[in-house]
């Protein structure tokens, strides 16, 4: 079964902010783009820093530490240092709140 856990409200997450939080022992991004909501794992595959404060360009999220670019819909690489992807999670809005599930992408 799949599992949707609420994260913001929606409207608290203007675009072009980002909120993170810890669900499991996994540090998570949430990113507004233009309205549409993207979540990964707040952890580059490159050395390990987290993503939350990188340079947003669309979907594109620059790491902070050294300039590594990850699709924030799929989490691939888009150029090195990093060559693995990063883990991206399935999002929703239900009755205001963005949701994610860890289980889906
Ligand atoms: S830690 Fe992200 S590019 Fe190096």
């Amino acid at each position: 079964m799949t599992q949707w856990i609420d994260v913001i409200n929606a409207d608290a997450l203007a675009p072009g902010e980002h909120h993170t939080l810890e669900i499991e022992h996994l540090a998570i991004v949430v990113f507004n783009v233009d309205g549409a909501f993207y979540a990964v794992e707040d952890l580059c595959s490159h050395d390990e820093q987290p993503l939350a404060d990188g340079r947003l360009s669309g979907t594109t999220i620059a790491c902070p530490a050294h300039g590594a670019l990850f699709c924030l819909r799929t989490g691939k690489p888009l150029s090195p240092p990093a060559y693995e992807p990063i883990r991206h999670f399935a999002t929703r809005i239900k009755d205001g709140m963005v949701q994610i599930n860890l289980q889906a992408h």
